[in-house]
């Protein structure tokens, strides 16, 4: 029996979601940039705490904020970053859950996106100018995709053994670890 997809389309985008670390110089446009942060608005929260704060990065602050990371080339060829601010009353779920938003809806409008950690935090608060206890972990890098630098990136990731996803087996078990 074939599975019947209501959605296919949203499926597909799921399971097709793939980081893009190359992007061209085509700025994005305000009202997708919008429709992306709206989506990242309306992330599901603990307790519906939304205990986030999103800063639009863009032109030569990315270079600045490419200093908090240590595999930060993709905010550096980016033309926006989104940095997810996580608040007092915010926890790193629920900025996960914000961050996989802003990726698929930045794919549903064709722009590619990669998250990128800031493991200098405290760095990323400077160069963010962070009230006290805010804190700034991970940013997603936005720009429409570059193919051809993609298309060899994504090579040297799959020769690397970098690419793909763990077999079913390794990953699902029911009722218990290992059943
Ligand atoms: C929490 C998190 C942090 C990440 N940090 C970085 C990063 O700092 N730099 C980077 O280039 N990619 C980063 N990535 C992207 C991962 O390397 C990427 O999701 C993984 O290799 C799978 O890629 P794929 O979805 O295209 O198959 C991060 C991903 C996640 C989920």
């Amino acid at each position: 029996m074939s599975l019947v997809l209501p959605s296919p389309e949203t499926y597909n985008r799921v399971l097709g979601l793939r980081v893009v670390r190359a992007y061209t110089d085509e700025p994005i446009p305000p009202t997708e940039m919008d429709a992306i942060l709206e989506a990242a608005r309306w992330t599901g929260s603990s307790k519906n705490t939304q205990g986030w704060e999103f800063i639009v990065v863009e032109g030569d602050h990315l270079d600045t904020l490419a200093t908090a990371g240590s595999f930060t080339d993709p905010i550096r060829n980016s033309t926006t970053a989104i940095a997810l601010v996580q608040t007092p009353e915010g926890n790193p779920f629920d900025i996960g859950r914000a961050a996989q938003n802003i990726m698929l809806a930045a794919a549903a409008l064709g722009i590619g996106s990669c998250p990128i950690t800031l493991h200098d935090t405290d760095r990323a608060s400077e160069v963010l100018e962070l009230p006290n206890g805010f804190s700034c972990r991970y940013a997603v890098a936005l720009g429409f995709p570059f193919n051809e630098d993609e298309k060899e990136s994504r090579q040297t990731r799959r020769i690397s053994g970098m690419g793909g996803r763990k077999p079913v087996e390794d990953l699902i078990h029911r009722q218990r670890y290992g059943g």
